[in-house]
């Protein structure tokens, strides 16, 4: 039978130039690289400077993408970006990263699921491709997390980084078995009365301010190890693959612990993990897309590959992809 499958076709990322080490950090706040390290794995972020807001870190994100895939502007119709931190409550994002680029036809729009906003984004422009709606996509997690964070509290200002990434998916026929290439299933959750252990205390509609992140830390990492790999679960079983098959996981990258208690959890091999936390930090939605592009241009992930993308984030909202790259 020939469907629709959404193929990647090119990936890209953008950081900021300015790195911050945990040392840095220790001179700020009341914590040491010892501390950081051995509790989340990370060593190093990279954060934004007063010029850099998400959308221009999405544009870069999105041009190093488009030239991967050796598209121009003409060729995409969706532009998904999925951020926190946008550089205004109104307009999206995404129309100032379409502008940037200039793309000026097709839809544009912002997609808020917080860490899973990346996941959330792919599985969006999934439906648009499979079912007509549209033919390119850029999907791009973009974020300038230390604009929210509240650099008195050494429990969260320590754990998070500025940058974005970037995929461009195109619609191409496909016999549409499981080893064709694209995006086989996604599967999304949330659950908004977690929204306690992980939101920001400000708003538009509330008190007129941006707010400050604010997390109970140890409720999320329970949770994140202790239920979310059901939709990874349900990956593999409606695709009718399965973990010793898989060539690279993916996850979002908030801990190194959560990441490796997960993969064990899952019975997927340490070598097939991705991890990148110790140098971006918890990038939010670019993390996943951030570590994508890091394992395609050092020549792990090629195509063919079965690649298992997964995350959580705030609400709770979670979800995981499975790609045949
Ligand atoms: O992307 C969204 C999803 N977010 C996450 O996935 C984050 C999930 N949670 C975590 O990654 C971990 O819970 C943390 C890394 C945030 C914390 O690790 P933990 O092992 O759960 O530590 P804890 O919160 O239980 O804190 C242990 C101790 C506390 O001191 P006491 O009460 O035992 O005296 C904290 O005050 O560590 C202290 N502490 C710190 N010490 C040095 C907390 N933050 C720091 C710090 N430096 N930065």
């Amino acid at each position: 039978m020939v469907a629709l499958r959404s193929v990647v076709v090119g990936c890209g990322s953008s950081l900021p130039a300015r790195v911050v080490t945990n040392d840095d950090l220790a001179r700020r706040v009341e914590t040491s690289d010892a501390w950081i390290v051995q509790r989340t794995g990370i060593r190093q972020r990279h954060l934004a400077d007063e010029t850099e807001t998400t959308s221009v870190l999405g544009i870069r994100a999105c041009r190093a993408a488009l030239e991967d895939a050796r598209l121009g502007p003409e060729d995409i119709d969706l532009v998904i970006c999925a951020t926190s931190t946008p550089d205004h409550t109104f307009p999206s994002t995404a129309t100032q990263i379409q502008a940037g680029l200039g793309i000026h036809q097709g839809a544009a729009f912002d997609l808020q699921a917080v860490c899973a906003g990346f996941v959330y984004g792919v599985a969006t422009a999934d439906k648009f491709l499979t079912t007509g709606s549209a033919r390119r996509a850029l999907v791009v997690g973009a974020e300038t997390f230390s604009r929210i964070l509240d650099w008195e509290d050494r429990t969260t200002c320590v754990l998070f980084g500025d940058g974005a990434g970037a995929i461009v998916l195109e619609a191409r026929e496909s016999a549409g078995t499981r080893d064709d290439r694209g995006v086989l299933n996604a599967s999304l959750r949330s659950d908004g009365r977690h929204r306690d252990k992980l939101y920001v205390d400000g708003g538009p509609g509330s008190t007129g301010t941006t707010g400050h992140l604010r997390m109970t830390g140890k409720e999320v990492f329970r949770f994140a190890v202790g239920s979310v790999t059901d939709v990874i679960a349900d990956a593999f079983r409606l695709s009718g693959t399965s973990a010793e098959e898989l060539d690279w996981f993916v996850p979002h990258q908030a801990n190194r612990r959560i990441i490796e208690a997960s993969a064990d959890k899952l019975g997927i091999a340490r070598e097939k993990v991705v991890l990148t936390v110790d140098r971006h930090g918890n990038t939010s939605a670019a993390s996943i897309p951030l570590a994508l592009d890091v394992a395609r241009k050092d020549g792990r992930i090629r195509d063919g590959d079965l690649v298992m993308i997964e995350a959580i984030g705030g609400g709770f909202t979670w979800g995981a992809a499975l790609i045949r790259w």
